[in-house]
């Protein structure tokens, strides 16, 4: 599926910050580039200089050297506060201005930029739908401490999209939510760029999140040097270095199963010479579970293979072997890059 792109690229270009006083680079010579309406997720551990590359982005930090272009122009070349609106910037604990209802948080860039009233109410509530908060004279006139968390979030992803900026930064922008409440939110998100395909850059500590989310996933060690650059299949498959791999953890390859769905692997009956003896007592899967799930699913009931059904009628079958060594695992997934 190719999508049209609303979005700019973002390059780093040898990208380096060194905080005053410090003996060495925060950010260390960072060359990335974050396709027109891509979402790359940047992992990586604690002060391995996520948040600062975000921040040279819409200098909130200032680059040491090297240089930042969005689209074709380096970020150097327009005040901060241009660049800032064409940035949409959401972070951890939403970042809502406290004294503002949500109709006035959301607002804060469209009135900047002297949109008419009419055109602000109809974005505000187009924006409180998209992310799942209707109906929207609920939300508009509550203030943020009338929310909870990950409605603080949602409310926070709203403000950053409200003026259509072509980038969007997202500081672990769902890393105070329960881990229920996150994958909603996750799959709200996901729906959103679908529609709208933002260049995006994600940070997140959560490995598993950036599997799910990313086109592609950079991955920074200590020092703020980029360890690798990939998709989540190519990551996973093929991890640069011992950091990375240990980074990805002991379940790297179950974690590969989950980017392929049972349906992009299923056979038909017809392929299975004598189905009929061999697949007695196997369980039922979707066809829209992952490999991962459906391993589980076969796993429980100790049996040799799936049945495998979609929208109530049977599709063919999937074998313990199918699941644990697919032929294309997540070699196909669907993606900016068409
Ligand atoms: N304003 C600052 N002044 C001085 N040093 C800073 C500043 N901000 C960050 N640092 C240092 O730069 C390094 C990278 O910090 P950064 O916040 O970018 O890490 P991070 O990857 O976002 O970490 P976390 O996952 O904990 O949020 C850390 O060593 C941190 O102490
Ligand atoms: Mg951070």
């Amino acid at each position: 599926m190719t999508q049209h792109s609303t979005g700019t690229s973002i390059t780093f270009d040898r990208a380096t910050k060194t905080y005053p006083g410090a003996a060495a680079p925060a950010l260390d010579a960072l060359d990335l580039e974050v396709e027109a309406g891509e979402l790359v997720c940047l992992v990586g551990p604690s002060g391995g200089g996520k948040t600062t590359a975000l921040q040279l982005v819409n200098r909130l930090v200032d680059l040491t050297s090297g240089d930042i272009r969005i689209g074709d122009r380096s970020i150097t070349d327009q005040s901060a506060i241009e660049l800032r609106r064409t940035i949409g910037y959401a972070i951890q604990q939403s970042g809502l201005f406290p004294h503002y209802t949500v109709a006035d948080n959301i607002a804060t860039v469209p009135v900047i930029l002297g949109w008419n009233k009419e055109r602000i109410r109809a974005r505000t509530a187009e924006l409180l739908e998209l992310v799942g908060l209707s109906p929207v004279e609920t939300w508009l006139p509550r203030y943020p401490a009338q929310l909870s968390g990950g409605q603080q979030q949602r409310v926070g992803i709203a403000r950053a999209l409200a003026a259509d900026p072509p980038v969007m930064l997202m500081d672990e922008p769902f890393g105070a939510l329960d881990p229920i409440t996150r994958v909603a939110v996750q799959d709200e998100f996901l729906a959103i760029h679908r529609a709208v395909a933002k260049t995006t850059l994600f940070v997140t500590h959560d490995i598993d999140e950036a599997i799910k989310m990313a086109d592609r996933i950079a991955i920074l060690k200590p020092g703020g040097k980029l360890a690798q650059f990939g998709t989540p299949a190519e990551v996973l498959s093929n991890p640069a270095d011992d950091f990375v791999a240990e980074f990805l953890g002991a379940e790297r390859g179950l974690k590969r199963l989950a980017l392929t769905t049972v349906g992009e692997i299923v056979t038909g009956s017809s392929d299975r010479v004598g189905a009929g003896a061999e697949t007695a007592g196997w369980p039922d899967v979707e066809a829209t579970m992952t490999l991962r799930e459906a391993l589980s699913v076969v796993s429980a009931a100790q049996a040799e293979g799936a049945i495998v059904h979609a929208g109530g009628s049977r599709l063919g079958e999937v074998s313990l072997h199918d699941l644990i060594a697919p032929p294309t695992a997540g070699e196909d997934r669907e993606g900016v890059r068409a």
